[in-house]
């Protein structure tokens, strides 16, 4: 029998983290950097090699393979635990091969579907924008449902630099941090969903689309997520020119974003600061 392939991509959060699990909108953008699973029947228990040692990879796997006949090879190109949306992405490239493996196709809804039980078994309570811009792809306007409100948007003439801390954050930790501020941190949250939605009407104008996400920045900040390392990723950013810069998923670590017409300035301030950066590019499926 074949082998069944599966791709999930990644993300990042231009808008509306933390809050979107509290049933604000949120604004994701699909990255060209993805995950591939690949799922060969064997005689045997189902056996799965991953460069990374995560034991959550194996018990979301569990959740949707029997525990004899497969091997599992997972192959990244997604830093890790940096809010990449890398267990969306897992979560995605796994149903997608286990369709492909039975010779039926998934489309993005049944996609979503079947992977957020397996975003579950990473993160708890996630509020599905990393499965639904994973499954959907482009530039996604995602509220949470039932049914959850999902909107292709069109990005105007920008780009994204990531820059990485190196360090990462554990979501469910921080999703639970941040649960147990409220009520006080309700205004917060409720700013940052204004924000999102004054951002989405900001898309196509990068100098304001920019201003705004230095401000979601700062509520961030308040929501207390960001790290000492993540504000000088910010600010390092920012010295070179982006038009604005956040951290980008649910911080403690991770990443910051950077919004930029040209990337040259910012990655040439990262790679003098030795600090991991790449461009990302919109991935539209
Ligand atoms: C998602 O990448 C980050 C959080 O908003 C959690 C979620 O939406 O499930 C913090």
């Amino acid at each position: 029998m074949r082998a069944g392939r599966g791709v999930g991509h990644g993300k990042v959060l231009l808008f509306g983290e933390h809050a979107v699990v509290y049933g604000h909108p949120a604004i994701a953008l699909a990255v060209d950097r993805c995950t591939e699973v690949t799922l060969t029947p064997i005689d045997g228990p189902t056996h799965v090699r991953s460069e990374h040692a995560d034991p959550r990879v194996r018990e979301a796997i569990c959740r949707v393979l029997p525990d004899h006949g497969h091997q599992v090879e997972v192959e990244t190109r997604l830093p890790v635990g940096r809010g990449m949306g890398s267990s969306a992405a897992l979560a995605v490239a796994l149903v997608r091969a286990r369709a492909d493996l039975e010779r039926t196709s998934l489309g993005p809804s049944e996609c979503y579907g079947a992977a957020m039980p397996i975003e579950r078994a990473f993160h708890g309570n996630p509020s599905g924008v990393d499965v639904a811009v994973s499954a959907w792809g482009g530039c996604l306007w995602f509220r949470p449902g039932p049914p959850p409100e999902r909107e292709r948007l069109e990005p105007g003439e920008w780009q994204i630099v990531v820059l990485d801390s190196e360090r990462t954050g554990n979501t469910a930790e921080l999703v639970a941090q941040v649960a147990a501020r409220r009520p006080s941190v309700d205004p917060v949250l409720e700013r940052i969903g204004a924000l999102t939605t004054q951002a989405r009407a900001a898309l196509r104008d990068p100098e304001a689309l920019g201003e705004l996400m230095s401000e979601n920045q700062a509520l961030l900040s308040q929501l207390g997520v960001c790290t000492p390392e993540l504000n000088a990723l910010v600010e390092l950013a920012r010295g070179a020119g982006a038009l604005g810069a956040k951290l980008s998923g649910a911080g403690g670590g991770g990443i910051v974003i950077s919004l930029v017409r040209d990337p040259g300035p910012v990655l040439s301030a990262a790679e003098q600061a030795g600090v991991p950066a790449f461009g990302c590019l919109p991935w539209v499926a």
